[in-house]
């Protein structure tokens, strides 16, 4: 099985342009299924979680093409409306397709996402909703039957006792499908909303609001296809902003906005780093042990992202100091910390709570990514860390990251794959 191995403690320079946004274009993706006709999606990344995504599309009868970073999707005909649930299984945020059918098709059939790497990931909240849509929901042995009822869909204001990303998407494109307006209170606000706010107003709908906890969506109008690019990865921006801040050196990202990022940024800055930012640009500089911070709570947006939290922790492991972090989002988020332990990490784990006491430098080790951004935070760890570290279970990786390692060596690390 393949893996990186890094020697760590090569100082990172040069300027990196960021790849499109896993979170944002696996929603945009499954936006296309609204609407007959070619869209046309620029800056999509050649991730795995992508992968599935077309599979799935092609599969529910949609022609996909994808040219370098631009990928084609032609909804003219969908035949299918059901997704099994090796395609399930494979991403579990598959279940945006859901909102998604249900608008186009009237029906939607897919096995139940169940738990993951991340503890259990309810979907409670995206069946309620989209139930009091006018949807009726059959759950049966994991699968999920999903129809409208005999009214038909109907816009109307909903609730959410929590800001979940995937329930927010998954209502505002049920939504497109209902005629009469739908209010979502209590929606996320994360930039990636934004995102498919901006693609679903290119395909005609009358969306407003992303960005703030009130959403408002006026459905059931004529929808067209639409060409878009998708806004940059502001979690694979941290992930390299935190491997620089850990190896030392100068880093510019590019294609990126800081304003997405500023909760990373400010910590980074906390911990000793230097950061300057342009429209489009963050540079980070860093050049002495990073030392500790006050406490990283993480949050809804704009809040502290849970995605970024194992991989700041992986380079604070490595300074000078301890940081107290809570993570408030998933209930099973630290189980990247045993494989920091291996490379020398003081980190004490409380329930929600870890405490890192900085070692001033970790070792290198062989250790196994346990999740996507785990295993990015072991990436983060190598570089900065003293030897060799081998970082096996490439597949989470590739889920999140295009040329992870490819992109670390034109900025002067040293890793390289392992067949
Ligand atoms: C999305 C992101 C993921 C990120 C997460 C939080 C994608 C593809 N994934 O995941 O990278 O870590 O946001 O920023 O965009 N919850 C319920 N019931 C529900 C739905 C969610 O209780 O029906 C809970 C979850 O268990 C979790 C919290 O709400 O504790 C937030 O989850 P949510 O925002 O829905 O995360 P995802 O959309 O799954």
């Amino acid at each position: 099985m393949s893996y990186y191995e890094i020697q760590g403690g090569r100082p990172l320079y040069g300027t990196l342009a960021i790849h499109g946004a896993k979170n944002s274009v696996l929603p945009i993706l499954a936006a296309c299924l609204l609407t007959s006709g070619q869209s046309v999606i620029h800056n999509c990344p050649d991730l795995t979680d992508v992968s599935a995504t077309l599979d799935i599309l092609r599969l529910l009868g949609c022609r996909v093409e994808r040219k370098g970073d631009t990928v084609t999707v032609d909804a003219t005909a969908p035949e299918r409306w059901s997704i099994p649930e090796c395609l399930m299984r494979e991403m579990r945020s598959s279940v945006i397709f859901l909102g998604a059918l249900l608008a186009r098709l009237g029906t939607a059939e897919l096995s139940y996402p169940g738990g993951c790497e991340l503890g259990s990931r309810p979907i409670d909240l995206h069946l309620a909703a989209l139930r009091s849509l006018g949807a009726d929901i059959l759950e049966e042995q994991g699968a999920l039957c999903c129809r409208c009822c005999r009214e038909g869909l109907r816009g109307r204001e909903i609730c959410l006792s929590i800001p979940s990303v995937g329930a927010t998407e998954n209502i505002m494109l049920a939504a497109c499908g209902c005629p009469g307006v739908t209010t979502i209170i209590g929606a996320a606000q994360e930039p990636e909303i934004i995102d498919l706010q901006s693609f679903l107003q290119a395909m005609g709908a009358r969306v407003s609001g992303a960005g703030t906890a009130n959403l408002s969506i006026e459905g059931g109008l004529p929808l067209h296809p639409a060409e878009f690019r998708v806004m940059g990865d502001r979690i694979a921006a941290a992930t390299y902003l935190c491997g620089a801040a850990a190896a030392t050196g100068e880093v510019e990202i590019t294609s990126i906005s800081p304003d997405a990022l500023t909760a990373v940024l400010t910590c980074l800055e906390e911990a000793g780093c230097q950061i300057h930012t342009g429209p489009d640009r963050v540079v980070l500089t860093s050049s002495r042990p990073l030392h500790g911070i006050s406490p990283v709570r993480t949050a809804p947006y704009p809040g502290f992202p849970t995605d970024a939290q194992a991989i700041l922790m992986a380079a604070l492991s490595g300074g000078e100091g301890a940081t107290l972090f809570v993570e408030n989002i998933f209930d099973s988020r630290y189980r990247h910390v045993d494989e920091l332990r291996r490379m020398g990490a003081d980190i004490q784990l409380a329930g929600r709570a870890a405490m890192v006491s900085g070692v001033g430098r970790l070792h290198g080790a062989a250790v196994r990514s346990t999740d996507l951004r785990g295993g990015a935070a072991l990436v983060v760890a190598g570089l900065g860390a003293e030897g060799t570290t081998q970082v096996s279970e490439l597949r989470h990786i590739r889920r999140g990251y295009q040329d992870l390692d490819k992109n670390l060596r034109a900025l002067g690390a040293d890793i390289r794959e392992i067949p």
